[in-house]
């Protein structure tokens, strides 16, 4: 229950609000955008990206170690958010494919600020790759190191390690990328003399060790995170020479009111007591703290019907455009954009899409929704538009930054 006089929307904050009954986001009456835009519409804030940047850079300053920030841009490439970013100089990036490394320098960013990890590298990527002498680049197999070192041996690269443990949102395995089963990610401690020799046949100095072991943590999960940074910090201590621990993304934000937002001082006195002392730089690579709460994914309601005792409101974007509900089981809210008087009923929202799985909400409560009245999906910036598809033909949005 809500503090009494405290908002009864646990997702409230100061550019996300209600307003005399209207949704405001970044300044805006999300209703109006909704009109001018029309649906479905991504709405991002720069200045929610601006403030998460901070926000992270304000507790990376608390480690005492020097730092590099790069943006997932996996997340969300839309590209204003990263002209933004890189006018801004606010960070750098972590790309995952040649033609995120390709997008983001179109984009302004320079070859220096971005850190490639990717899986299941080709010989064609690499081919790619190995023409931007400047690019960071972290092998995450051993196949990858042998081949990245017959094309180019000599260069310094970083090694992604796989420290058997994961962590993530809740105790949702689905989000965790090592752990007690085996994973595609990263080099096991099996294997890590194997790609340490690898690396030195083909002269690879290794500068960089990178982990990333899961997506969307909190509070709650900060000691199994240390967990692991104390496990990476052996591997860490094998390596000669070694300048920088990349530690991965994975940091979460609230999906339901039972979330707490992440203590990121917490969270960068955990990074302290590991690796304060280590002599290495801290890299750190999120993308969902960056830009989930950045964008919200603007919908119309065009069938509220009640089907035996369940109350649906179907809208006009389906999984295809949002996918983490039906992929990751990810709670997601939807949240009106006007309120409307009478009492919330509980409903269940779902798209546009021929398939059982296309449910954005079950039983979630909601005020009065007649159809044709927008609805927004909070908490969209991230892993909504760019994991986006064109199943059943109904692929079309809008994307919108507002400054
Ligand atoms: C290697 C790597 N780094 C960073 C990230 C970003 O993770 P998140 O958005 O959870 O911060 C991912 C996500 O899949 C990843 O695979």
């Amino acid at each position: 229950m809500p503090e009494p006089g405290a908002s009864p929307f646990w997702w409230e904050r100061d550019q996300l609000h209600y307003d005399k009954g209207h949704l405001r986001f970044a300044g805006e009456k999300v209703q109006a955008i909704a009109r001018r835009f029309g649906t479905p519409t991504f709405v991002y804030s720069a200045s929610r990206i601006r403030e998460n940047l901070a926000r992270i850079r304000e507790a990376l300053e608390t480690i005492g170690r020097p730092y590099r920030l790069h943006y997932a841009m996996k997340a969300n490439r839309f590209a204003p958010i990263l002209t933004l970013m890189a006018n801004e100089k606010l960070c750098g990036i972590d790309a995952c494919a040649p033609e995120e490394v390709m997008h983001a320098m179109g984009c302004g960013f320079k070859e220096s600020d971005i850190s490639y990890t990717a899986t299941a590298v080709s010989n064609s990527d690499l081919d790619t790759l190995v023409r931007f002498k400047k690019l960071h680049i972290n092998c995450d197999a051993v196949s990858t190191l042998r081949r990245l070192g017959q094309r180019d041996p000599g260069r310094d690269i970083g090694l992604r390690i796989n420290p058997a443990m994961g962590v993530g949102y809740g105790e949702n395995e689905l989000l965790h990328y090592s752990g007690n089963a085996t994973t595609k990610f990263g080099i096991y401690r099996e294997q890590f003399d194997e790609a340490l020799e690898t690396a030195a046949k083909h002269r690879l100095s290794i500068t960089t060790l990178h982990l990333h072991t899961g997506c969307g943590y909190l509070g709650k999960q900060l000691p199994v995170w240390e967990q692991i940074l104390t496990e990476a910090k052996t591997f860490a201590d094998r390596i000669p020479g070694l300048k920088t621990i990349n530690l991965g993304g994975g940091l979460g934000v609230p999906h339901t009111s039972r979330d707490t937002p992440l203590d990121l001082k917490a969270w960068a006195a955990v990074i302290k007591n590991v690796f304060g002392d280590s002599g290495l730089t801290i890299e750190i690579e999120p993308g969902d703290y960056i830009a989930k709460d950045a964008g919200l994914l603007i919908l119309t309601a065009n069938t509220v019907e009640t089907r035996q005792t369940t109350r649906y409101i179907g809208v006009d974007g389906g999984f295809n455009l949002a996918v983490e509900p039906a992929f990751y089981h990810l709670p997601f809210e939807p949240v009106a954009v006007r309120l409307r008087p009478g009492a919330p009923c509980p409903v269940t929202v779902a798209g546009n899409i021929n398939e059982a799985l296309d449910i954005f909400a079950e039983n979630i409560w909601l005020p009065p929704i007649q159809e044709e009245d927008a609805l927004a999906l909070i908490n969209a910036g991230a892993y909504a538009s760019s994991m986006s598809s064109n199943h059943c033909m109904r692929g079309k949005f809008r994307e919108v930054l507002l400054f």
